[in-house]
Formats: structure tokens, sequence, C-alpha cells
């Protein structure tokens, strides 16, 4: 059941020494071409990386956060055309989201770059770096990257007890539950 999934979802950021059989890596980049998008007008374009120069090249694109893309076997680099949907955020996000939960669903441990207004420099912008790094087109946002792999680290599903339920409101926004 997709919630029991939900409840183990944990970010990892330690991967096994061990490739992504292309399989997986097919079934994880179709589920990403099934996601719903505005308009059904699909603007995301998807960079698979499992080139270790270039994942060590990526894991600079922030002066920390992105560290462990050097570990990971695969990252996917989420893009949009920004030109053809003014909603490319949303519709960037879903997919990444998607490719995480699909790659938990494989039994694989995943975690989310953040790239939209973060910096690898006081001067350069991850974005740019990371286009310069993959000779990404200027029209293309990068929204984020995800980095994929077999699990290293254990972590401790959530917490049902510990959930944010005060931040559930019933027809009115209000204190009162
Ligand atoms: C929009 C977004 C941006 C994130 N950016 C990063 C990041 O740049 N580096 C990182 O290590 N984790 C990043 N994360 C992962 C969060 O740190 C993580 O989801 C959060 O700490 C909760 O932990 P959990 O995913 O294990 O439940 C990001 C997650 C989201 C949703």
């Amino acid at each position: 059941m997709l919630y029991d999934q939900l409840k183990t979802r944990r970010s990892i950021r330690k991967f096994k020494d061990q490739a992504v059989e292309q399989e997986k890596i097919e079934a994880i980049l179709k589920s990403a071409l099934m996601a719903p998008s505005s308009r059904g007008r699909r603007p995301w374009e998807f960079i698979v990386v499992t080139d270790n120069d270039l994942l060590s090249q990526l894991s600079l694109c922030r002066d920390h956060g992105s560290a462990f893309l050097r570990g990971a076997p695969l990252a996917i680099v989420v893009t949009a055309d920004k030109e053809a949907c003014d909603v490319w955020i949303e519709e960037a996000s879903i997919v990444a989201i998607l490719i995480q939960l699909v790659a938990q669903d494989l039994g694989l441990g995943s975690c989310w770059v953040q790239v939209r207004e973060r910096f690898q420099t006081e001067q350069k912008k991850t974005e740019d770096y990371i286009k310069d790094a993959l000779s990404i087109p200027n029209q293309y946002a990068v929204e984020c990257i995800i980095a994929i792999g077999y699990p290293d680290e254990l972590k401790k599903p959530h917490d049902e007890d510990t959930l944010l339920y005060e931040k559930i409101h019933f027809n009115q926004f209000s204190d009162q539950r």
C-alpha cells in the first residue's frame, strides 16, 4: 500500500557501491514521463547521469547539501522549459517526487538536491553551474537533482504520533481542532 511506503520514506544520502539496473532506471523514467502536467504540456526534460566524473562535478553544485552526489551511482536532473509553461515549477516538482517514490518502490533510496534559488559560489548560481556541466540550453530551468542508489544507511520510519496534526484545518483555517 502506498501509505505504508510513505511512512517508511526517508531521504537517503549514503549509497552502496552498486549500479542501478537498467530496467529500474527505465521504470523510473517511464513513470516520470507519465506524470500529470498542466494541459498535458509535459515541459520537462530529464538528464540521467551515471558517469562518475559528472556525478563528482554535480556534487559541487552547492556549497553544502549536494556532496552526497559523489557517492551516488545515479542522478536524475529535472529540468523544464520555462518558456513553454508558466507552471513549470509545479510540473517539475510533481515529477521529482514521483521519481523518488518509484525509486523507493524499487528498493532504492533517494534524496532531492535543491537547485532553484541556490548558489554554488557567491557569484555563481547552482543552476548555471549545472547547465554548464551538462550543456543544458538556456530556456530550460533546472529544478532539482534527485540522487538515487541502493541505500547504505538505515533511517527510522516516520512516527505517526509526532505528525503535525495541528497543520490540518477543517472547513475554516482556525486554531480549533
Ligand atoms: C524542496 C526540497 C529541497 C531539498 N533540498 C535538499 C538539499 O539540497 N540537500 C539535501 O541533502 N536534502 C534536501 N532535501 C531533503 C530534505 O532535507 C528532507 O526531505 C527533510 O529533511 C525531511 O527528511 P526525510 O525526507 O528523511 O523525511 C530537500 C527536500 C525538498 C522537498
